[in-house]
């Protein structure tokens, strides 16, 4: 079976997914890291975010192979892992203009379908666009305030502008993160990580 975890930026969608990954021994898969590792690989070349056919063109030469633990996942070009680079100020900035690309996105999806199940898929629209029939669906939400206050415990920033950037992502990843009509939407606001995580298993199918 899989299980789709979608919701806004640092609302707890890998933190929760690796734990009911765990709980339920599958791995599970961070679509965004692969959307990451094409913005830190176009930065790298000097490429024009907008630039689709360039960029597809250097991930042909230079292929990303995702590792999906269920502890976390891990990102490798060839001999080289990227994992610890994906999570830069400068990757936050320009992730969304090359999600925005919709041959990113085919690239992206192609490498989620071709994974063997079950796992835990975390993401935008994993519910909606890759997995629709997923067996079950969860969308995690939370104030933008409470996510740059959790964020800021991960990064040497300051929550207001933490705060900014995530709601200028939210509105620039709008369009590929609307909850599957089907999803569980789960406020993360009042809730601990483990809290999470036990709602989100007490309510998965037999
Ligand atoms: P995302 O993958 O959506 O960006 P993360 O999994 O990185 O989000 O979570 C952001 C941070 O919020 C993590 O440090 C996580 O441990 C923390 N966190 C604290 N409380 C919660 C909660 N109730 N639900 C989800 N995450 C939480
Ligand atoms: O963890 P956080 O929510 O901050 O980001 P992420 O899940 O690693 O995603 C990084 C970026 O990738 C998002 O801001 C989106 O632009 C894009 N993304 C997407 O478009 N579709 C997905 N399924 C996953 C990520």
């Amino acid at each position: 079976m899989i299980v789709t975890i979608d919701g806004v930026a640092a609302s707890g969608k890998s933190s929760v997914s690796s734990g009911v990954a765990r709980a339920l021994g599958v791995p599970y898969v961070s679509s965004g890291l692969l959307y990451r590792a094409a913005t830190l690989l176009g930065l790298e070349a000097g490429l024009e975010l907008q630039n689709a056919p360039g960029l597809l063109a250097y991930l042909q030469i230079h292929p990303l192979r995702l590792e999906p633990l269920a502890g976390g996942n891990r990102i490798w070009q060839g001999e080289r892992e990227l994992t610890g680079e994906l999570h830069s100020t400068r990757v936050d900035a320009g992730v969304s203009v090359v999600a925005a690309l919709p041959e990113v996105r085919a690239w992206v999806d192609a490498q989620l379908r071709a994974l063997p199940s079950p796992f835990v898929a975390e993401g935008r629209d994993m519910g909606t666009n890759v997995f629709p029939h997923a067996g079950a669906k969860f969308y995690l939400t939370a104030s933008p305030h409470v996510r740059a206050q959790r964020r800021a415990q991960e990064r040497p920033e300051d929550v207001p502008a933490i705060e900014a950037a995530l709601i200028r992502r939210d509105a620039l990843d709008r369009v590929q993160s609307a909850p599957a009509p089907d999803a569980v939407v789960i406020d993360t606001g009042p809730l601990t990580l483990d809290g999470v995580i036990q709602t989100i298993l007490a309510q998965l199918p037999e």
